[in-house]
């Protein structure tokens, strides 16, 4: 079996509570982590570190497990930068655009889509995100949506038929029968490629009784569920989250007193935080300028909250996380600490992974070396580059 140190981590994140520092990031100094194959086997002081066959000297950097970005769309083709430069010069985002791209989608080839996400992938990789969920959604026929998800099954198991995002113009005048054929034949062929199901749950796209409907299809074929819920205003969409056990609602940013209470008591009863997840992906608030989610409302009443991308040719085409924990520390009142556990332990939180977002023996070995000497550079010094290293799988990624 072959084994890799990571040995001299000046600053170790684990997620591990109760370990290290005994705070939630679980901080180690002067740290080593052993991998053997995949999987993390030991971690612990430096001085303590096992032998193994390869060494990779952090220099007394920080590191931290990999980012987990639990909400992107990722199978599409071409972009919308004229309708970003025409919202920054005053037009409101009303996810109109939606249908722009479903059309370039369409007309794309299986290799256009293929390589694009695969070029995505690979970006976000290099800012350190070794775990992405990818939607589909801009494909709304029965053969396009199976393709998009066949085409994200080949890079990443956490895959989400979002058949239900918009109804799609052919159908304009009769949603009804657009959310029968989500319910029936599309969710039919998209189903073997899928993890979860996902609706956009919002005035504009689908009201609670559909999303209800096609939730609750996809639960009985064996996905788990996950909502984009009060994005461009109030609605049913968190409580309808909370109602149906979703491991997420994705968004969150026009929240009432009763969604937030609904959130805070899917509180699991081991105290390990709330059994829906409150994603929040203020990439999207940036991109559309509009107010950012009230972080600091839902974690002060106890909501476990993720930080995600939402990486996408409309309302946030990002795929950087430590983009995302700046923007959370500026504009969302989280600390450092809170946003850094967000995008990775909370991100597998709302993936309702235990494998991942973590650095204890048993996990993956998906692992950041930074190029700084603490996480709290991720959001102090925004914009630079701060990934030295990235393990995936226990497997050194690129080295910058
Ligand atoms: O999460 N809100 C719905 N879906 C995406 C936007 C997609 C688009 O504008 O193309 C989102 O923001
Ligand atoms: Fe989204």
């Amino acid at each position: 079996m072959s084994s890799l140190l990571v040995d001299n981590i000046g600053e170790l994140v684990t997620n591990v509570p109760g370990t290290g520092d005994g705070s939630p990031l679980g901080l180690r100094r002067d740290a080593a982590v052993l991998v053997e194959e995949e999987r993390v086997a030991w971690v612990g002081p430096a001085r303590y570190a096992p032998a193994a066959d390869r060494r990779i000297d952090a220099g007394g950097a920080a590191a931290l497990p990999g980012f987990v970005d639990s909400h992107a769309h990722l199978v599409f083709a071409g972009d919308r930068a004229a309708e970003f430069a025409a919202r920054m010069a005053g037009q409101p985002y009303t996810g109109g655009g939606i249908r722009t791209t479903v059309g370039a989608t369409r007309a794309a080839s299986d290799d256009t889509l293929r390589t694009t996400v695969r070029r995505l992938v690979g970006e976000a990789m290099r800012q350190g995100t070794t775990t992405i969920e990818i939607k589909s959604g801009y494909g709304l026929t029965v053969a396009d949506e199976a393709r998009s998800l066949r085409i994200a099954a080949e890079v990443s198991d956490e895959t989400t038929f979002l058949g239900a995002h918009v109804v799609p113009t052919e159908y304009a005048d009769r949603p009804d029968d657009y959310v029968g054929l989500v319910c029936g034949p599309m969710l039919a062929a998209a189903a073997p490629y899928a993890r979860w199901v996902d609706v956009f749950c919002e005035r504009g796209a689908f009201d609670a009784d559909h999303a209800r409907a096609i939730l609750t299809v996809g639960q009985a074929a064996g996905l788990g569920v996950r909502l984009h819920a009060n994005q461009l205003g109030p609605g049913p969409g968190v409580r309808l989250g909370v109602e149906l056990g979703a491991a997420s609602v994705d968004h969150c940013t026009h929240l009432d007193d009763a969604d937030v209470a609904a959130l805070a008591g899917s509180a699991a009863a081991d105290g390990s935080g709330t059994t829906t997840v409150a994603t929040l992906l203020p990439g999207a608030e940036f991109s559309t300028r509009s107010p950012y989610p009230d972080a600091r409302r839902l974690l002060d009443a106890g909501v476990t909250v993720a930080l995600a991308t939402d990486c996408n040719p409309g309302s946030s085409y990002t795929s950087s996380m430590p983009f995302c924990v700046a923007l959370a520390v500026r504009e969302m009142r989280m600390t450092p600490a809170e946003a850094v556990w967000a995008a990775t332990a909370g991100g597998a939180r709302a993936l309702r992974r235990t494998d991942v977002g973590v650095l204890r023996p048993g996990a993956r070995a998906d692992l950041t070396v930074l190029d700084a000497p603490s996480y709290l550079h991720l959001a102090y010094r925004p914009g630079v580059p701060l990934i030295r290293q990235v393990l995936h799988n226990g497997v050194p990624q690129c080295r910058s």
